[in-house]
């Protein structure tokens, strides 16, 4: 048995957890920033890294409270040092190195995306792999086959702009507060998917990467007219908005259902997992689920909790590290990529 302190602080949640042997979550604490932000329309760097300064002891303190567990009956610390905002990294990263110095215990480096990737195995007594792992975030939009903890293989990744990055900014066209992702996912249900053809970016037959700044630009045009970034919105009644909504969505699902199957086929896996931020999003969560269903795949998506940045995923995966013995040392630096 072993018992980690995770911590996350790679954009704008500020974050701190307890998980015992990789998938028992005993208590995950997050401070959301979205307040900070919003009035900004999006996250300022230097707020979020002054933010996490100020909250991440008291966040920490929560979680271990929230366990009942003492600092000598944690065995490992787990910080997540890649990729994300640098300033807000190095608040985590400082903060770890710190604990760990302080209470004699080990630490581990943890990837951000990776830690999104592992997060569908959170609560299931057996690990789903080996699985197809599609994780859709506000920086990332990636495909791994996942044969164990130790073996992740990255077969496919965004050329642009991530999926909650497109989520994000056709909000913002829509005049949609910040963060845009779960505005969309709301105003979709009133709409239909089928009323505007919007562009399914597939790069080639046999591509597993991404692209969706076309599809962002296709709905900007939309609204406003051809070449024009302005101005239209208001001609667009509100369930012309909701059509809208539900038809970017519903291009950005199909892409990345077809993407995910693609890779279900290039490795002959028979289970699809979905993580990250985006993958909150009903009408992915529903699609994927009903398209796996067809295909006789099993499918396991992160619970919501797990869905959005937390310190349980990071956790999760640090158990795996500290099995394997792969320390981190004090010297270890956060890295924007
Ligand atoms: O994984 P995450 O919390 O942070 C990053 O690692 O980037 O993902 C945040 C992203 C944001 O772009 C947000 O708009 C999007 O996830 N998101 C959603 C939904 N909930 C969050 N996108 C679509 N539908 C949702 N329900
Ligand atoms: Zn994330």
């Amino acid at each position: 048995m072993a018992t980690i302190l995770g911590i996350e602080t790679s954009c704008d949640e500020t974050a701190a957890a307890v998980v015992d042997d990789g998938h028992r979550v005993r208590s995950n604490v997050v401070a959301s920033q979205i307040e900070l932000h919003r009035k900004y329309g999006g996250v300022v760097p230097e707020i979020a890294s002054r933010a996490h300064i100020e909250r991440l002891d008291g966040v920490v303190r929560e979680a271990l409270d929230q366990a009942t567990c003492r600092p000598d009956q944690i065995d490992c610390i787990a910080v997540t040092h890649r990729p994300g905002l640098v300033g807000s990294l190095l608040i985590g990263v400082t903060a770890a190195k710190t604990l760990s110095w302080v209470w004699g215990k080990p630490l581990v480096a943890v990837d951000h995306v990776l830690a999104h990737a592992c997060s569908p195995a959170i609560g299931l007594d057996q690990p789903p792999w080996p699985a197809v792992a599609l994780i859709v975030s506000g920086g990332h939009t990636s495909l791994y086959h996942v044969r164990s903890f130790g073996s992740i293989e990255r077969l496919g990744a965004t050329t642009d702009d991530a999926g909650g990055e497109a989520f994000d900014k056709v909000a913002a066209v829509l005049n949609l507060p910040y963060p845009g992702g779960p505005q969309i996912d709301r105003l979709a249900r009133r709409g239909d998917p089928r009323a505007v053809d919007f562009p399914r970016t597939l790069l080639g037959p046999t591509s597993l990467d991404f692209s969706f700044s076309g599809i962002k630009t296709a709905v900007l045009y939309h609204v406003h007219g051809q070449g024009k970034t302005s101005g239209g919105l208001e001609r667009w009644s509100e369930q012309d908005l909701a059509d809208i909504a539900a038809s970017f969505q519903a291009a950005v699902v199909d892409v990345l259902v077809i993407k995910t199957l693609r890779a279900v086929r290039r490795t002959g896996v028979r289970t699809v997992t979905l993580g990250g931020g985006v993958a909150a999003n009903s009408a992915l969560r529903q699609t994927m689920s009903a398209r796996c269903r067809d295909e006789d795949l099993v499918f396991f998506a992160a619970d919501m909790e797990y869905c959005m940045d937390n310190a349980a995923m990071v956790a999760a995966l640090g158990y795996h590290l500290y099995e394997r013995g792969e320390i981190a040392s004090l010297d270890l630096e956060a890295s924007a990529s």
